[in-house]
């Protein structure tokens, strides 16, 4: 499907794969709406995509862990277009990787609300935009977490599969639309994510990409691309992708030792 000329929404484009993201659509000439909170971020991502070929690039401040705040962006939208052709439900991240026994509820809190409530609140808030039997997709960031949990991740395991649920449900309640949904569903890959679990501690963070070859977010980037751009009756219902090296959540190759 030709996705040139398309409007794609992603969220959490501020960082990581987001931003890869932005880079991606915006070299295959699509138009950008890009929100995330931190907005000198998302201008720096704005104009890389712009120089990357964007048709268009607009961005806005957005928490989607508050209602008001994604129905206030998409009311922007709606002064910019009136159809979204490719929704990417990316914002969220893991926060602490505390065992249930210690674990804080702020944590849970900010994960449910964004990996969780947020791709909730801005699906609701999009539907409407999204044309139906025109090849639109909503394309929701999963995590092999929502496969498979870990200690120290209760929550952060239960909101993905959490999303693998929403994923589905979508898959039901638009049968019939034309409207695709679908999950992509990363291994270990390096971006801010790991900063943000542990709280700006770099050298944690480090530590769980040392010696490893693990995803970027270009990686992520081209899959989304990829399948936003099938022909309109395929759907990829859901796509793990991992590295490599990384066999299992607990099982990666360290090819250098740190
Ligand atoms: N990296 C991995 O290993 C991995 C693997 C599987 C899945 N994932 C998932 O992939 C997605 C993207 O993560 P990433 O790896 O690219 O990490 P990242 O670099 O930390 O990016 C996370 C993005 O989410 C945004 N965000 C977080 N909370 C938000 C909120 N309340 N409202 C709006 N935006 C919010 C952040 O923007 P602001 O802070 O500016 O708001 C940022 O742009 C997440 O859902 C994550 O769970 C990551």
């Amino acid at each position: 499907m030709l996705i040139a000329g398309k409007w794609v929404f992603i969220t959490g484009a501020s960082s990581g794969f987001g931003a890869a993201a932005a880079r991606a659509f915006g070299a295959a000439g699509c138009h950008l709406l890009l929100g995330a909170r931190r907005v000198p971020k998302l201008e720096e991502v704005a104009a890389m995509a712009k120089a990357a070929g964007a048709a268009s690039v607009h961005f806005h401040a957005l928490d989607v862990s508050s209602t008001a705040s994604v129905e206030a962006f998409v009311a922007w939208v709606k002064t910019l277009t009136p159809r979204v052709d490719v929704l990417i439900n990316n914002a969220g991240g893991a926060h602490g990787l505390d065992p249930v026994a210690t674990a804080k509820d702020a944590d849970w809190e900010a994960m449910v609300q964004s990996n969780f409530l947020g791709l909730l609140r801005v699906t609701r808030a999009v539907l409407p935009l999204l044309p139906h039997d025109a090849g639109a997709s909503i394309l929701n960031i999963g995590s092999i977490a929502g496969h498979q949990a870990y200690d120290g991740a209760a929550a952060y395991c239960g909101v993905k599969a959490a999303e693998r649920s929403v994923t589905q449900a979508l898959r039901f309640e638009l049968n019939g639309t034309g409207i695709r949904v679908g999950s992509l569903d990363p291994g270990l890959a390096e971006t801010e994510f790991s900063l943000i679990r542990f709280k700006g501690d770099a050298a944690r963070a480090g530590k769980v990409y040392e010696g490893t070859v693990p995803l970027t977010g270009e990686d992520i980037a081209e899959t989304l691309l990829w399948m936003a751009s099938r022909p309109p009756h395929v759907c990829l219902d859901e796509v793990i992708i991992k590295p490599t090296d990384q066999a299992a959540i607990h099982k990666v190759y360290r090819r250098t030792k740190g």
